[in-house]
């Protein structure tokens, strides 16, 4: 059973050996490789055990990233003033809490696996959810990896070589952004183990660095201690609502980046089906952790309020790293931007881990070129792993410990989709290349909140149409109706704000639909209703686990 909250993390990427080998080398003869095992065995029950403390740092665990210590600047802003960007920060909040209970009773009245892509298929036909899973492949993950990963660069760089290397030229943060990428996938490629063991370190590393921000802030504002020049205290002389923006585009903009650092509620959805005793649990867990995300982020910003001026906040996107050196000095930035630094790259391994599921399984769909569904290096390798399985099982001259440790412990290194990882690697890099954080921002909320939109759409269609439907967690019907309103409201100011990103996400979806009209979706009319196939049968049986995953 679960002992504690941190425990659960490992099986949070269970595309496991069992899976995975399965799935890779047909069926296998080494027990250890049976999914049966795995499946209607002990790890299933073993799944079932999530408490509510469990699913409590798991959900906070992924919400909180990069975007506490990044969006305050594209929030100030353009909100205008502190007391604004901190409404911005609430309503961004409570966005993502009703979206959040919204997709949890989703999860519940559809209980499979693979999040919006099938509530979408099930509810407005498959086109649709093939639609989210180009998207996801080619806007939101790539995109999502990109924010992260220019973060990580611009952090890093902030600690080693100082702030005028940043100001100078974004082309290093580019650079060592790229070089975090290529580090991360190398990671992912190698093994799937190396990459998910990592995770509950930067877990841990993320909580510290938000509360020590929090603590530390409140101590400066009673103490009035700092080690810089005396901030200004904009809030004081200035007031809290003085120069707030009366354009609403400005202020959709200010909220795309707050929703950035909420982002990652879809994945409530992941802990439905673990709970030892999900109607109780499920609510609380989404009725807690929201607020806590909430709260965090609320008071982490008055933090930044009260010890930064507010000229300082509003001009970078490292806004950790001139906190640190507000408070402590030269050793506090470089504290704080290490501490984020790890949160970053922990997040950016995280994402890459699920995007190659997510791009594994579209190909194992069809929904890809085949090459994207494949595991390992190729047919060699293929065979090799297969025959020295056969030949000794168990055996390696690799030591044991290490294996099980680092790599899948049966299958070995590079059993892992590789092809479909490098994909996401080279669409990222083009995103990093091309995009700001700003301007990613924008466009990853546009396209990730046009599909939150439908899915919870999507819900009230259901309820009208199927009002007997079992649903274990049932939301008062004002929570998806009040998401629809605000996400609505986003989109369509999203064209006035910033029309380049619009129009981009506007054009892939186009192509996405074309591609689907025109080519994926007529060959599988041919063939019979392969969705319903695929998504019963082969991911339900063999890759449930992973699958139901495949995304953070
Ligand atoms: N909220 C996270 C952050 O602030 C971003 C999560 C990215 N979204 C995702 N589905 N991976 O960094």
């Amino acid at each position: 059973s679960v002992s504690s909250a941190f425990d659960f993390a490992p099986n949070l990427f269970p595309l496991s050996s069992t899976a995975q080998g399965y799935t890779a080398l047909g069926a296998p003869s080494n027990p250890a490789l049976d999914p049966s095992n795995a499946l209607n065995g002990g790890s299933l029950e073993k799944n079932k055990s999530l408490t509510y403390l469990n699913g409590l740092s798991l959900v906070v665990g992924l919400i909180i990233g990069s975007g506490i210590f990044s969006s305050p600047s594209q929030v100030n802003k353009n909100a205008g003033s502190p007391g604004a960007s901190l409404l911005v920060w609430l309503v961004a909040g409570i966005l993502a809490w009703t979206g959040a209970a919204s997709y949890a009773e989703l999860g519940g009245a559809i209980p499979l696996n693979g999040g919006a892509q099938v509530y979408l298929s099930k509810i407005f036909g498959e086109w649709a959810g093939f639609l989210f899973t180009w998207c996801a492949v080619v806007v939101l993950k790539p995109g999502s990896a990109a924010i992260i990963a220019i973060i990580f660069g611009e952090y890093l760089v902030r600690a080693i070589i100082g702030a005028e290397a940043v100001e100078a030229s974004s082309w290093l943060n580019k650079g060592v952004a790229m070089a975090g990428l290529v580090a991360v996938t190398l990671l992912n490629c190698i093994s799937t183990k190396l990459g998910t063991r990592s995770a509950d370190v930067f877990m841990f590393l993320k909580f510290f660095a938000l509360i020590g921000v929090t603590v530390i802030g409140i101590v400066v504002a009673i103490t009035g201690y700092h080690y810089d020049t005396p901030a200004t205290e904009d809030w004081k002389t200035q007031g809290w609502f003085e120069g707030t923006t009366t354009d609403i585009s400005s202020m959709a903009v200010a909220l795309y980046a707050g929703l950035w650092a909420f982002d990652g509620w879809d994945n409530v959805n992941y802990v439905t089906a673990e709970f030892k005793n999900p109607t109780r649990d499920l609510p609380r867990v989404i009725h807690t952790s929201l607020p806590l995300v909430i709260m965090c982020y609320i008071m982490a910003n008055i933090a930044y309020i009260l010890v930064l001026p507010s000229s300082l906040i509003e001009s970078s996107n490292t806004i950790a790293v001139a906190f640190g050196h507000q408070v402590f000095g030269p050793i506090g930035s470089l504290i704080l931007a290490l501490f984020v630094t790890g949160s970053c790259f922990g997040a950016l391994n995280a994402t890459t881990f699920t995007s190659g599921r997510l791009v594994y399984a579209a190909g194992k769909e069809g929904y890809l070129p085949e090459i994207f569904g494949t595991i390992g290096l190729g047919k060699s390798h293929r065979a090799i792993r297969l025959h020295s399985l056969n030949a000794n099982p168990g055996k390696s001259r690799i030591p044991r410990v290490f294996i099980d440790w680092f790599a899948d412990a049966d299958a070995g290194f590079f059993f892992t989709p590789i092809a479909a990882m490098c994909l996401n690697a080279a669409l990222t890099a083009v995103y990093i290349l091309i995009g700001s954080f700003d301007t990613l921002v924008t466009f990853y909320g546009v396209a990730g909140y046009s599909f939150y939109f439908l899915a919870v759409l999507g819900l009230i269609i259901l309820r009208v149409k199927e009002p007997d439907l079992e649903r274990p967690y049932k939301t008062w019907i004002t929570t998806p109706i009040i998401f629809c309103c605000v996400s609505l409201f986003l989109l369509s100011r999203a064209v006035f704000a910033e029309p380049v990103q619009t129009l981009l996400v506007v054009a892939f979806m186009v192509v996405g639909l074309v591609i689907w009209f025109a080519w994926v979706g007529r060959r599988r009319g041919k063939s019979g209703n392969r969705f319903r196939k695929v998504q019963e049968g082969e991911m339900v049986k063999v890759g449930w686990r992973f699958w139901r995953r495949w995304k953070t």
